[in-house]
């Protein structure tokens, strides 16, 4: 069998290893991708450093990875919206529960994306600017759009009706979930208001928020609620350890009543970058669990009903088609919607992807961190 390379990783919490595995070949409903660009998330450190007590389905040896751009090398049974050749990106899920990590996940040389988690890659638009999209745009569709989160109409459906109307309040709007939650929200024909340090107001503003206030103001809260003005809020999109509480206060102000969360209200960056998980996870992760349990019960006795998302759930709904095979290439033709944040290219080839993790972990501030091959 023909074989390709692959930046694997052989055990929970070892380094990524760059080694030669079995080519795969697309199933129905499955493209073929020649990999040109793979972007970093969170997610990334989180399963190499913790997987073993958070992803405790993955088996091993794994190839990590969600962002994928590059160019379609074959095709499976029923495939219609691609071709051999063409330039796409998708969202690769093989860490998710049930799915091949050795066949889907995204670093690696050739790797086997859903047709319905990817888009054509525009003309005007670099595999690395594609690659920093599919988990950001993803996980914010997700939080507005899915009905158990904000619900929302989406991009592309009838003009919001007048009593619908409403403003967002997304909470890390300088993250790269956050976004494309402004940009997403925005086009959908809402009202954005979002958080951001002050040297990144500017660009969450251009994405499409008409009020931005600095995270670390002790009274951001106040200041989103001045900003907001008595407008209708149709819910929150909360980034960040301590967003949750923040979009819950904000949301209790001012009478909106959803809010998705999708950080945990505890880093576990530190566990992360351990030599050993045992016993530094118990108070970690108890905390996470605590901090949950009283975050849900807050939002609740205020009316606001509250789920954690998931960004990797639209696979198989009508969000993640539309969001895949609409929504995504009409706005970046049409320029409603950018490839946002901006790409760090750390480095090339499947070596640099360790790096690139590592880069991830140590902090990133409106970028997004892309190895190119
Ligand atoms: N549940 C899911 O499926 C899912 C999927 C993807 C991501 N996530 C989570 O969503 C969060 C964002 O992920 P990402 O990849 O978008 O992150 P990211 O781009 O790595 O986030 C970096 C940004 O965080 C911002 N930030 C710093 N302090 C903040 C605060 N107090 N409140 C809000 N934002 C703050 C910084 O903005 P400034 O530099 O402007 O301060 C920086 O630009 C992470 O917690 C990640 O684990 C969840």
């Amino acid at each position: 069998m023909s074989q390709h390379s692959a930046a694997v990783l052989r055990a929970s919490r070892a380094p990524l290893v760059v080694s030669s595995v079995p080519d795969a070949e697309p199933g129905a409903g499955e493209v073929l991708v020649r990999v040109r660009a793979i972007a970093v998330n969170p997610v990334d450190w989180v399963i190499q450093g913790t997987g073993s007590v958070t992803y405790r389905w993955l088996r091993y040896p794994a190839v990590l990875g969600s962002d994928v751009a590059g160019e379609v090398l074959a095709v499976g049974a029923g495939v219609t919206r691609f071709r051999v050749g063409d330039r796409v990106f998708g969202l690769a899920t093989g860490t998710d529960r049930g799915r091949d990590p050795m066949r889907e996940g995204a670093f690696q040389e050739t790797t086997v994306l859903l047709e319905r988690l990817t888009a054509a890659t525009p003309s005007g638009v670099s595999d690395a600017e594609a690659a920093v999209l599919p988990l950001g745009a993803s996980t914010a569709a997700c939080a507005l759009f899915q009905p158990a989160h904000l619900g929302l109409r989406m991009p592309g459906d009838a003009a919001v009706p007048e009593g619908e109307r409403g403003v967002v309040v997304v909470w890390g709007g300088s993250t790269s979930v956050g976004m494309n939650a402004v940009q997403l929200a925005r086009a959908a024909g809402y009202d954005v208001v979002s958080t951001a340090s002050p040297r990144n107001a500017a660009l969450v503003r251009s994405l499409g928020a008409d009020v931005v206030v600095d995270h670390g103001d002790a009274r951001a809260v106040e200041h989103l609620v001045e900003g907001i003005g008595g407008r209708r809020v149709v819910g929150a999109v909360a980034l960040g350890t301590t967003s949750a509480a923040a979009c819950i206060e904000v949301l209790r102000r001012t009478g909106g009543s959803v809010l998705a969360m999708a950080s945990t209200p505890v880093s576990l960056d530190g566990l992360a970058g351990r030599r050993r998980l045992f016993p530094a996870m118990l108070p970690v992760f108890t905390r996470v669990g605590l901090t949950m349990a009283r975050l849900t019960l807050r939002a609740r006795r205020a009316g606001i009903r509250s789920a954690f998302v998931w960004g990797s759930s639209l696979r198989d709904d009508e969000v993640g088609r539309r969001l895949w095979s609409e929504v995504l290439e009409t706005g970046l033709a049409d320029g409603t919607l950018r490839p946002v944040p901006e790409a760090l290219v750390v480095g090339e080839g499947l070596g640099s992807v360790q790096t690139a993790i590592d880069r991830q972990r140590a902090g990133v501030s409106a970028q997004k961190v892309v190895v190119t091959l």
